[in-house]
C-alpha cells in the first residue's frame, strides 16, 4: 500500500462527506494491521458542535470492525487552499490507538494523491501525558 493508493482512497472518501453547513469536504484513509483500509468522512449537522470530523469518522468505523492497530493515516482535503492536519479532538482519539510513529499523510492542495505534509501522531500531539494512565499497550 503505497502513501498515494492511501491517500486517493482518502480522496475518493472525501465524496461522501455530508458538509452542508461549512462546505468543506475531508475525507481519511486508515491503513490498518491486517492491510485494510477504512475510510471516513466529514459529517455535519445543523447543531453545528456534532460535527463528526472525517478522522473521527474512520477511527469509530475501523475500532466499531474490529481493527483497533492502525499502520497509518491519509487525509484528504479537495476543498482547501492548502494541506490540513488533523484538529485536536481528533488527534487524541486517534492517539489512544496510534502509536506515536504512526505516519500522517496530509494530501497537497490541487494534487490528488500527492503528500504535502508527511508527519506523525507523536508530532501533532507530543507530550501526551495522558498515555500514563495505564490504557497505553502501544
Ligand atoms: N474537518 C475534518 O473533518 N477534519 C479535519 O481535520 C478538519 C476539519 C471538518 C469538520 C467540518 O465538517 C469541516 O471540516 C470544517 O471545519
Amino acid at each position: 500500500m503505497t502513501k498515494e493508493t492511501l491517500l486517493r482512497m482518502a480522496r475518493n472518501a472525501a465524496a461522501f462527506a455530508y458538509a452542508p453547513y461549512s462546505g468543506f469536504r475531508v475525507g481519511a484513509a486508515l491503513l490498518c494491521e491486517d492491510g485494510t483500509v477504512v475510510t471516513g468522512a466529514n459529517v455535519e449537522n445543523r447543531s453545528y458542535g456534532l460535527t463528526i470530523c472525517a478522522e473521527r469518522s474512520a477511527v469509530v468505523a475501523a475500532v466499531s470492525a474490529g481493527q483497533t492497530v492502525f499502520r497509518a493515516l491519509a487525509i484528504s482535503t479537495p476543498d482547501a487552499t492548502g494541506p490540513v492536519g488533523p484538529c485536536g479532538a481528533c488527534r487524541q482519539v486517534l492517539s489512544e490507538f496510534a502509536p506515536a510513529e504512526l505516519p500522517v499523510y496530509c494530501e497537497d492542495a490541487g494534487r490528488p494523491g500527492v503528500s504535502a505534509i508527511d508527519t506523525t501522531i507523536g508530532h501533532l500531539l507530543p507530550f501526551d501525558s495522558l498515555h500514563d494512565l495505564g490504557h497505553d499497550e502501544h
